[in-house]
């Protein structure tokens, strides 16, 4: 691998221990994956900053790190709602942790903004490299925004933050962004009332492709879709970037054919036996973190109602700080909107047993990440689930 005069001095140590350590795992990722060069990146998204993911080991680790980012860096949700972690009933020895792993990155100089949605925040160009680790939010920032990413571990993106850089080889390289494989849906609607689930339909597509980059044909997705779809698609398989025929910025770039090319059909029939109906004891929703359209959507659904069953829903703190009033209104039904966190990486789920979520990626990982059974439905079915029975 080929590195600057700089690049050398550092890993020489020159610039001191944590710099120094920083650049011996990128260029050791660099070779591992065949890289010639580091590239710059214009922001870093880390994840590893849940206590519940990282526990003491990570804590410990990160604690060892003396330095600071030199690119705009933000963290993956953390274990709990930094300012109503008490009423979530998360345990006191819980958040003491959890502030310790935050301090620590707020003395390395990130932005302790905690969300799977960096794109919100980060001002993010086509074309741009970028270093960041939630897979759902690498699946939106390749495939829907056009910039370019792997998806990086938690000490790769708070290496590449720390120097700038990143080995260039993977979804950096052109020809590393075209497609494999075809996937044909069939009775999606194209635009007009939307009752298709895109979260659903990622969940059978990320089954079929796996690591694959998929080209999708028949579908008018808009982003908040996008975004459910590739978030489903990077949790059931591990895909980092598809293309959506007429949608995404690059699938102009790619005609495939079948033949060449493997091709699937998923119908809406498939899409709909997912979801099916179970009793569930709590619905989560905002798994990424919900858009201010969708906290609107949710608003507008829950408004005259009060839920009979907990509905917890999840966003960033930044998206939440500028949209108090839908965040008034979706409260003032009983439900509860909590930032900073998820259903997946904070502790409080795990005192039920059985959950409904409308996300796909949620419904890959709910069961084995909080132990509980898991029920998807649409964001109508959730709201109708948390709130059977007002008014009868
Ligand atoms: Fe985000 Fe948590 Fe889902 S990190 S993508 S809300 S599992």
């Amino acid at each position: 691998m080929e590195l600057t005069r700089e690049e050398e001095g550092i890993l020489g140590g020159g610039e001191g221990e944590t710099r120094r350590r920083m650049m011996e795992l990128l260029v050791g990722l660099g070779k591992v994956f065949g890289a010639s060069r580091l590239i710059p990146v214009a922001s870093a998204q880390v994840s590893g900053a849940s206590y519940k993911t990282i526990g003491r080991w990570g804590l410990a680790w990160l604690e060892s790190l003396d330095a600071e980012v030199t690119v705009p860096t933000i963290l993956n949700p953390v274990g709990m709602d930094r300012e109503r972690w008490r009423e979530a009933g998360i345990p006191p020895g819980f958040a003491e942790n959890q502030e310790k792993v935050l301090e620590v990155y707020r003395r390395l100089g990130v932005r302790l903004e905690c969300t799977c949605t960096p794109y919100e925040i980060l001002p993010t160009r086509f074309g741009e490299h970028l270093a960041w680790a939630e897979s759902s939010a690498v699946a939106y920032a390749n495939s829907v925004i056009g910039a370019r990413t792997n998806r990086e571990g938690g000490p790769g993106a708070l290496a590449a933050a720390i120097i700038g850089k990143t080995p260039c080889y993977g979804l950096h390289l052109d020809r590393e962004r075209a497609p494999h494989l075809i996937i044909r849906v069939e009775g999606f609607s194209r635009g007009g009332t939307r009752p298709d689930h895109y979260g659903a339909l990622g969940f059978i597509a990320g089954k079929l492709a796996g690591n694959r980059i998929p080209y999708f044909r028949g579908i008018m997705p808009v982003p908040d879709e996008l975004k459910a779809m590739g978030a489903a698609m990077a949790a059931s398989g591990a895909v980092a970037l598809f293309h959506v025929e007429g949608v995404t910025p690059e699938a102009g770039r790619w005609q495939p054919e079948t033949g060449p090319l493997e091709s699937y059909i998923i119908t809406s029939a498939e899409v709909r036996d997912l979801l099916k109906g179970m009793e569930v004891e709590a619905v989560a929703m905002g798994c990424p973190h919900c858009s201010a359209e969708e906290l609107a959507g949710i608003a507008r659904l829950l408004r005259g109602k009060r839920v009979r069953k907990p509905l917890f829903v999840f966003t960033s703190r930044w998206v939440l700080d500028r949209n108090r009033p839908l965040v008034d209104g979706i409260e003032a039904s009983g439900a509860r909107v909590y930032a900073d966190t998820c259903m997946v990486v904070s502790p409080m789920m795990e005192g039920y047993s059985s959950v409904m979520v409308d996300s796909g990626k949620a419904y890959a990982y709910v069961p084995s990440l909080c132990g509980a059974m898991v029920r998807i439905g649409t964001r109508e079915e959730c709201v109708a689930e948390a709130t059977r029975g007002f008014g009868g």
